[in-house]
């Protein structure tokens, strides 16, 4: 279960995956109404009004021009406009067109103004509420994942990913706009000539199909750019975690070599998706242009209408084919967000599929004691742990001991619920999985083998910024927990004493002092069940024994299970439990344990000099 060197693309994409416009975009459709809901609906019928509006008013032109020419009544789409002026009882001049193209126009303004802040909202809100819910399904997911997915991939995804997915949502709305007004413009192109128009469709119809492997490769670009975000980031954010010894033994040129690499396999990804965007734009003009001269042509010179009167149908027509272009434009730029939009799709799904169970009673009856029975445990196909049987009654101290590896930490990872194990673990004499996780995490108190500390004050990293007693009870307990833990000397000697920071993961410290306050911290959340995973290593002898001072003036009050190296700690435990190679070894009480002949205990002890 160690952590994965890289997290790989094929994990999110298929190299020859394809994007087929229609499935993409109806797939996207419902993803993007998954997150948005009946606010996307809402925004698709406003572009469709909107797009109405626009190609209305401009064909509005259509008539307006040819006002004064009797021939343009012969016209199919400017007979239908004078219809639509007959079936609102409003007289045809060229005052009432002009005044309604100014109407539609304004209408048109507000729509696109409306449609603009509604977009800008939903992506706004999205980001928010994306970033929330991803910060609870991390909270949520098992620990076994966890320790599965790199910290950068997990990191790349709420900062950069979720953001240019939300930018994919905006790329994806201006496809449905383009889309949306190419249907309006082509229904007005077919009536005013069928001929025109099915030609603009047919040589749109072409592009696409040359275009089409374009997409495709921007599509997987934009999922290399994703995968290469997550490395670089993984990278970075072992630079900055590690700064201290990378400084010391001048060791960032390694980390440079690697992150040069990545930083330039993603300018590759990058340039090559950007570029590729330019082909559809660029090829815009030319093909319009070289259409529109083959059609005025045939139209002046074959048939000998006057340019006058084909302005328009010109104009028309040359919008129609922009707008046709502008959706594959719009396509590929969606297709080049498609990356941030994928990896966020599946690692819902991930995330959703990895989730810690939830609910389970809430016990009416809790006593705290804990017991394993038969538990085995493997990580991946190794097996670390065999036929555990420990018991911790309620109140009472145990002991684990035993050498580097043998299996300690991972038994306190399976009585915390965080690793789930072969065989039973009983809490209150009744199985964990019966339990709301939530609860009995609630009632246990965690001094992890590495100190926890948040970059904050030393009041805050005691009370971790608990809301649960008004301010003054809350300083007294912060400085009862402290003075228990014997934190006060050194707080004391800090010139800001307790609203001092201490540093990301506690640099300002030593790390027995940092030892001491995730102690302090246990302390004052006052569980019912103490876990100490080598609480006092750090500590030099005097501070160990003042801790253990501490410990014993806790027993008999709290269940406790303790790890220590250090034997002198296990004395005061009401029974110890020896492991060697994942298997209980020897087991007893302190003196039983001590005065055994031969005993790995006794061993232990004589080479502490205890
Ligand atoms: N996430 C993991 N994936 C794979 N193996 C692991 C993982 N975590 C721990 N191990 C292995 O499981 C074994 C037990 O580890 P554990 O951390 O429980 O040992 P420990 O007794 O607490 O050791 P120490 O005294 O050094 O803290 C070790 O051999 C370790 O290599
Ligand atoms: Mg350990």
């Amino acid at each position: 279960m160690g952590r994965r060197a890289h997290t790989n693309l094929k994990d999110f994409c298929d190299k020859n995956e394809r994007f087929p416009l229609i499935g993409t975009l109806i797939h996207y459709f419902r993803t993007f109404y998954g997150y948005y809901g009946n606010k996307l609906l809402i925004l698709c019928l406003i572009i469709f009004i909107g797009s109405s509006l626009e190609g209305f008013g401009l064909s509005l032109l259509f008539p307006i021009l040819s006002y004064d020419q009797p021939a343009a009544m012969n016209n199919a789409y400017i007979r239908v406009i004078y219809q639509f002026y007959d079936w609102m009882g409003v007289e045809v001049s060229l005052f009432s067109l002009l005044a309604l193209a100014f109407f539609v126009f304004v209408c048109k303004g507000l729509l696109m103004f409306w449609q603009g802040a509604m977009r800008t909202r939903i992506s706004t809100d999205m980001v928010k509420n994306l970033s929330l819910q991803f910060c609870q399904k991390y909270a949520d997911m098992k620990y076994p994942y966890y320790i599965d997915k790199e910290i950068g991939f997990l990191n790349n995804l709420i900062t950069t990913e979720l953001e240019a997915s939300v930018a994919g949502f905006g790329k994806f709305t201006e496809v449905i706009v383009t889309g949306v007004s190419i249907i309006i413009y082509l229904t007005a192109a077919f009536l005013i000539n069928w001929k025109v128009t099915l030609l603009v469709i047919g040589i749109c119809g072409i592009f696409y199909v040359l275009l089409r492997g374009i997409w495709h490769t921007a599509g997987r670009l934009s999922i290399e750019v994703s995968e290469k975000n997550a490395q670089i980031q993984s990278l970075l954010i072992q630079m900055i975690y590690n700064f201290k010894y990378m400084k010391a033994t001048n060791s960032f040129a390694a980390l440079y070599k690697q992150l040069l690499k990545r930083f330039e396999d993603r300018r590759k990804s990058q340039f090559k998706n950007i570029v590729l965007g330019f082909i559809p734009s660029s090829m815009l003009e030319p093909v319009a242009i070289f259409f529109l001269s083959g059609l005025i042509l045939y139209y002046v010179v074959y048939r000998g209408i006057p340019m006058s009167e084909i302005i328009i149908l010109l104009m028309f027509f040359y919008r129609s084919f922009s707008r046709l272009f502008g959706f594959q434009v719009a396509w590929h730029k969606f297709c080049s967000c498609i990356g941030g939009v994928k990896v966020l799709e599946k690692m819902t799904v991930e995330l959703e599929q990895n989730k810690e169970a939830t609910g389970g009673n809430l016990p009416k009856d809790f006593h705290h004691d804990l017991a394993l029975r038969n538990v085995s445990f493997w990580y991946g196909p190794r097996q670390v742990l065999s036929n555990i049987n420990i018991s911790v009654p309620a109140n009472k101290t145990i002991a684990l001991i035993g050498e580097s590896g043998c299996g300690k930490t991972t038994i306190l990872d399976i009585m915390t619920g965080l690793l789930v194990p072969g065989g039973e673990v009983l809490v209150s004499g009744q199985n964990y999985t019966a339990f709301d996780k939530a609860f009995l995490r609630s009632k246990m108190g965690y001094v992890t083998q590495e100190p926890v500390i948040f970059n904050d004050t030393i009041a805050n990293n005691i009370s971790f910024w608990s809301e649960k007693y008004p301010p003054e009870e809350c300083r007294r307990r912060v400085e009862e927990a402290a003075a228990l833990a014997f934190c006060t000397d050194f707080i004391q000697k800090n010139e800001k004493g307790y609203q001092s920071i201490i540093g990301d993961k506690g640099v300002k410290l030593s790390v027995g002092q940092r030892q001491r306050i995730a102690i302090a911290r246990e302390l004052f959340r006052d569980p019912l069940i103490m876990i100490f995973d080598e609480a006092t290593s750090a500590l030099d002898t005097e501070s160990e024994m003042l801790i253990q001072q501490s410990i014993r003036s806790m027993l008999g009050k709290r269940t406790m299970i303790i790890v220590a190296h250090r034997l002198s700690t296990v004395k005061v435990c009401d029974y110890i439990y020896v492991l060697s190679d994942g298997k209980i070894v020897e087991e007893g009480k302190f003196n039983d344990l001590y005065n055994k002949e031969f005993g790995i205990f006794r061993q232990k002890c004589l080479l502490q000099n205890i």
